[in-house]
């Protein structure tokens, strides 16, 4: 049977041959969608019955805010489905997204993390500050769904991502379904939303698409490394860097990138699979009297209860939420009471591990209720500390080890004590995470203040070795805080290289138990006010690494002191001022 006459085959060829590849997919899915729904052929023919309609164009945005790249990289992936469906689909970056075309959105699926103590991305904050202002639009035309990315070890778990799909609601705009709070195994949740999406447009506009759901395969020929598909380093270097006698044990690793293909910029993040100690992983079960063997399913996947409890879940860190639930799930009301008071058990909270919870409240959990109360185990965080020009095909990172004695038993932080323990020749899983909120000026001209205590210098490293190899001089001031000069000294001979080559211009240390009065590199800071201030003056960016609880926050007060003392601005005009450098990407912070 001949379907089409020559003529309507010329028609259509005509229509085709002018389309993208892209474009030519959608025609095909439109016109899957047609026939399974609308047309109707006949015995004697071709004949399209009377309700059938064109399909309704939508206009689509995928918004992210993203600090370290997981919520961009999710975004991209859901854009390139929709435009290979030949979607008009926009690609949004919160930073760069006017809030008054919030009010044209007909569809709007973001993307958002939380930072900070339950605060939105750097990139973020802008548009925060605009939807939650005097002048935020109503609405009513506009459709949305939030997939919110967050780490349950924090208070505010995945709270940006709830206040942006409250707010959008009480804006008058029609949820498409609930938020969906993801934590550090995000994966499955990002797919499944990603379907999700794909499946409410499909619905809307009355066009089935012919292209399956899910993820966008990545590029042929491409390798992309990920937190579940990480790239297998080996360790060609391990020291430790402080000496006998510290107080802790610092460590510098050099890993092989060989053959990968990576690539990162100073500033950016590697990410370091671990596992969790066998010892404690037999210490949970026996203390449950299971069975190591017995499965236990986590999501979609299947596991004995010893790989679940080596690899998927955190034993080395306990919630308060968490602690809640174990409650819960024990009947145990007293351990509830105290659960929920924020002033109580604040140093078993900072201190315990699974094994503690279950010696110090026993309790009698199967495998899978003990599987479920745990949280998922997520890769740990470093900035790196290398120079790809510097050291091609290698990623440097330097490492506190986490140590102590807690309840006569010595504990370890799970990722810091495995990479203490491991030698070169080693292979560790790595993934990396862009960190564009935290990256050199262009302009090689640019002076730079860097501010680093303990581990925090190690983003510093990378910046001046990328500095030397590509020749750029001076322009460098770095503030460095330990404990102690004689054994605490990080990377010292290299500062002192970099000092007399000139790539670093100034050098200002702050050994805080060198003397009896505490001084730490704030204190530095507001003895070196007035040429801080003339940095500052002459266009200076600042960067702060590490400690976010008490270092970051000393450092900007600090900060505010020197522009009050230096400018006549008052306390509130110089906090206005750091926001403005904030805004203006002059003052950056890469905080933990
Ligand atoms: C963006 C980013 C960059 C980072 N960069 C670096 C870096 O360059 N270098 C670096 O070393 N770390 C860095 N970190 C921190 C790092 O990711 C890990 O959190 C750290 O190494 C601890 O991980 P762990 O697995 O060894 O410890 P975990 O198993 O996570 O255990 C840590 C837990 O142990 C408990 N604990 C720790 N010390 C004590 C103590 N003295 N007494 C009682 N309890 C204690 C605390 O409850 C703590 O939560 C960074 C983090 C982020 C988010
Ligand atoms: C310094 C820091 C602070 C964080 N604070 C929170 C928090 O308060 N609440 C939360 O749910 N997640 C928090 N997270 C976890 C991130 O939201 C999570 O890692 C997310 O996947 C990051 O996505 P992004 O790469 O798109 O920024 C924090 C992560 C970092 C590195």
């Amino acid at each position: 049977m001949q379907l089409l006459t020559p003529q309507q085959i010329e028609q259509a060829s005509a229509v085709v041959n002018g389309l993208s590849p892209a474009q030519q997919v959608w025609v095909s899915g439109y016109l899957h969608g047609l026939s399974s729904q609308q047309v109707d052929i006949g015995a004697t023919g071709l004949s399209v019955s009377a309700a059938a309609a064109p399909a309704v164009a939508q206009k689509v945005t995928v918004l992210y805010g993203s600090q370290t790249g997981n919520s961009r990289k999710i975004a991209e992936k859901l854009h390139a489905a929709l435009e290979a469906q030949g979607k008009d689909v926009t690609l949004s970056n919160m930073a760069n997204y006017r809030g008054n075309s919030l009010k044209k959105e007909e569809y709007l699926f973001t993307v958002i993390s939380t930072h900070g103590n339950g605060e939105p991305p750097d990139e973020a904050l802008g548009f925060f500050k605009f939807i939650n202002g005097a002048k935020a639009p109503k609405l009513d035309n506009m459709k949305f769904s939030v997939l919110a990315l967050g780490d349950s070890s924090y208070d505010e778990f995945c709270q940006t991502g709830v206040e942006l799909d409250t707010k959008f609601a009480a804006l008058g705009a029609t949820r498409l379904n609930d938020v969906i709070l993801s934590d550090v195994d995000f994966a499955e949740e990002a797919e499944e939303w990603h379907n999700a999406v794909l499946s409410q447009l499909e619905k809307a506009s009355g066009v089935t698409s012919s292209i399956a759901l899910g993820a966008t395969p990545p590029a042929a020929g491409s390798t992309e490394y990920t937190e579940q598909n990480p790239f297998q380093a080996e360790i060609i270097e391990n020291i430790v860097l402080t000496d006998d006698g510290s107080d802790k044990s610092v460590l510098h690793l050099e890993l092989s990138l060989e053959d990968s293909g990576i690539k990162y910029l100073p500033g950016d993040i590697v990410a370091i699979q671990t596992n969790n100690a066998e010892d404690l992983v037999s210490g949970v079960i026996s203390n449950l009297g299971l069975d190591p063997d017995t499965s236990v399913t986590i999501k979609k996947g299947t596991y004995t209860l010893r790989e679940a409890l080596s690899a998927k879940r955190e034993l080395t860190h306990v919630t308060r939420k968490q602690l809640q639930a174990y409650a819960e799930l024990t009947s145990n009301t007293e351990l509830l009471a105290q659960a929920k008071e924020k002033s109580q058990l604040e140093y078993e909270l900072y201190s315990a591990d699974i094994l503690d919870v279950l010696e110090l409240w026993p309790a009698k959990l199967d495998a899978q209720s003990l599987v479920d109360w745990l949280r998922p185990m997520g890769p740990r965080q470093y900035s790196i500390a290398s120079s790809e020009e510097a050291s091609p095909e290698e990623v440097h990172v330097l490492v506190k080890h986490v140590e102590y004695h807690y309840r006569g038993r010595d504990h370890g932080g799970v990722c810091s004590s495995q990479l203490a323990k491991s030698e070169t020749g080693d292979m560790l899983g790595v993934s990396f995470k862009d960190n564009a909120s935290f990256k050199l000026p262009e302009n090689g001209d640019t002076k730079v203040i860097m501010i680093g205590a303990g581990t925090g210098v190690a983003p510093f490293r990378s910046f001046l070795f990328d500095r030397e190899a590509k020749g750029i001089e001076g322009n460098t001031w770095l503030f460095f805080g330990e404990q102690r000069f004689q054994t605490d000294f990080l990377y010292q001979t290299e500062w002192q290289q970099h000092l007399k080559s000139g790539v670093l211009e100034k050098m200002t240390v702050a050994f805080s138990r060198d003397q009896e009065q505490k001084i730490y590199v704030q204190t530095r800071i507001l003895e070196q006010a007035e040429q801080f201030y003339e940095w500052l003056e002459a266009g200076a960016h600042i960067y702060i690494c590490g400690d976010m609880h008490r270092m970051a926050k000393d450092v900007h007060e600090a900060l505010i002191e020197v522009v009050t003392k230096q400018s006549g601005r008052n306390a509130d005009e110089a906090s206005e001022w750091l926001d403005q450098l904030v805004a203006e990407k002059r003052y950056q912070r890469d905080v933990y």
